[in-house]
């Protein structure tokens, strides 16, 4: 989707997309964001897409400061008037590629949370490249991505129609959106210069698949990847 499509969703954000840090059913983003050392006195947040502030509210407390980067004009407007109250956030209403100049590499956490869904490789790989640069060389990245083995699973228990085309695309609603299976996560990670640390589930609602919970074979609902790494020290990015 491009910025102009985003845009158009702010007024119904909530109901429209999945706000992982506000939608998700089983609290592993606080476990996974206290799995990180940080000091209220030292520690930077990169929110990269951060859509309507969501993830800022909940956890802006654990950081001295916090950079918010997202292109829609209307949802950072959102996102301001979310975080109102919240001290010490630069807002960069920006393309996430352009953001490493603005910003540098200084981030201690690095958040990017169901951004990297663009069908374009090219776009994909501005995108980690963009993760990798403001990311402090040791410190670390959270990021969340949709789920292939989630979207087989809900395919196969419901929903019934199959929407994927090659490459981990999947089509839903009028756009196509990338998935990615666990272990090409974790592979484009080490090759953005990454260390995996951690990967799990992070469960969200049904009804955000249009569906409800089936009688049978649905687990614990349908899950995006949520995966916690470390920037290595040195040593250049390859292409993801
Ligand atoms: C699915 S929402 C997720 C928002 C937030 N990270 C969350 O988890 O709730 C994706 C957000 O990223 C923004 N976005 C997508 N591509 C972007 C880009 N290239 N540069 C800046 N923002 C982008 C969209 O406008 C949207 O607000």
């Amino acid at each position: 989707m491009n910025r102009a499509q985003w845009n158009q969703l702010a007024d119904t954000f909530e109901t429209e997309v999945c706000d992982i840090a506000r939608e998700e059913t089983r609290d592993q983003l606080s476990r996974f964001v206290r799995a990180v050392d940080l000091s209220p006195k030292n520690s930077v947040l990169v929110d990269l897409g951060c859509g309507i502030g969501s993830f800022i509210r909940k956890f802006h407390y654990r950081f001295r400061d916090v950079t918010a980067v997202e292109f829609a004009p209307r949802i950072i407007a959102r996102a301001k008037k979310n975080c109102a109250d919240v001290p010490q956030v630069r807002w960069l209403a920006m393309d996430i590629p352009n953001a490493a100049a603005a910003i540098g590499a200084v981030a201690y956490l690095t958040v990017c949370m169901n951004v990297i869904t663009s069908p374009s490789r090219a776009r994909r790989h501005a995108i980690w490249t963009t993760i990798a640069k403001v990311t402090k060389p040791k410190c670390h990245a959270l990021i969340v991505v949709p789920s292939l083995e989630s979207e087989r699973m809900v395919r196969r228990v419901g929903r019934g129609t199959d929407a994927s085309l090659p490459e981990g695309l999947v089509q839903r609603d009028d756009a196509v959106q990338k998935h990615f299976e666990r272990n090409e996560l974790m592979s484009t990670l080490a090759r953005a210069g990454f260390v995996p640390v951690r990967i799990s589930r992070i469960y969200y609602p049904w009804s955000k698949e249009g569906m409800r919970k089936p009688r049978s074979g649905g687990g614990k609902g349908p899950w995006d990847w949520v995966c916690l790494a470390q920037r290595r020290a040195g040593g250049r990015a390859r292409k993801p």
